[in-house]
């Protein structure tokens, strides 16, 4: 039976995590009768999009087959929605981790993880569902992530930082190492800015941005 590997999300991100998705079927599963396709949450008429089909979520609900998806949306919120409406199809979510990526020892990935090209996992990380971590970042040792967390290119996330559901962390940011039995702490849906460098705790729902970090105001 043909397998069909949803990319859910058509955007800047998807176009640039398709190309890593390809290289990593071609690697393990060579041989598999599948399709990659774009997916796209209300596409009117099916597409060419860099030369993969792209069709509506709907469309992609009725392909007869196995069907798997993983979600290339920035917006967690989204995310988190499009999600809930695939498993309650009782669709199997992928994890898709790019060939160059580096993971060391006794780390833990949660579900539909999208992990982008020469990103470094070291070791006993603690990731939750559903966690999106653009190219060339770095999360070191004993970092506990969130679900559905997002780490723009560049983030390097030094090691005992707890990081919590939602979070958000710009392009470049620089987060300060915690303590053993006393993490730095990014608190949930927090935003952290692009090229902020972060040396204290971060409360939930907060935007910070600046070197060092402090809550942006308006
Ligand atoms: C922090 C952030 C969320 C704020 O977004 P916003 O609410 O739309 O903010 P605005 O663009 O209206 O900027 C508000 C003020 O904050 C400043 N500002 C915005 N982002 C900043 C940043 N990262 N660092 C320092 N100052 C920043 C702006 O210059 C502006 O200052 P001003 O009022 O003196 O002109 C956003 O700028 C950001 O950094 N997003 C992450 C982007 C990213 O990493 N993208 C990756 C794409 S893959």
């Amino acid at each position: 039976m043909k397998t069909f590997f949803g990319l859910i999300g058509a955007g800047g991100h998807g176009r640039e995590v398709m190309p890593m998705l390809r290289k990593m079927i071609e690697g393990k599963n060579a041989g598999l009768d599948c399709e990659l396709l774009f997916v796209v949450e209300n596409l009117e008429q099916e597409t060419e999009i860099n030369g993969y089909r792209a069709i509506s979520l709907k469309a992609f609900f009725d392909l007869e087959g196995t069907k798997r998806f993983n979600i290339a949306i920035g917006n967690s919120s989204v995310r988190q929605r499009i999600a809930e409406v695939c498993l309650a199809q009782e669709i199997e979510p992928f994890a898709l981790i790019a060939n160059s990526v580096i993971l060391l020892d006794n780390n833990e990935i949660g579900d539909a993880c999208m992990i982008s090209e020469q990103t470094i996992i070291t070791s006993n990380v603690r990731i939750g569902r559903f966690f999106q971590a653009n190219c060339q970042c770095n999360i070191s040792h004993d970092c506990v992530i969130g679900d559905y967390v997002t780490f723009a290119p560049g983030v390097k996330c030094n090691g005992n930082v707890t990081i919590g559901d939602h979070a958000y962390i710009g392009a470049g940011a620089l987060i300060k190492q915690g303590q053993y039995g006393k993490p730095l702490m990014i608190g949930a849906g927090a935003v952290v800015g692009m090229g902020a460098v972060v040396t204290k705790d971060v409360a939930p729902n907060t935007i910070v941005v600046g070197n060092p970090a402090r809550p942006m105001v308006k």
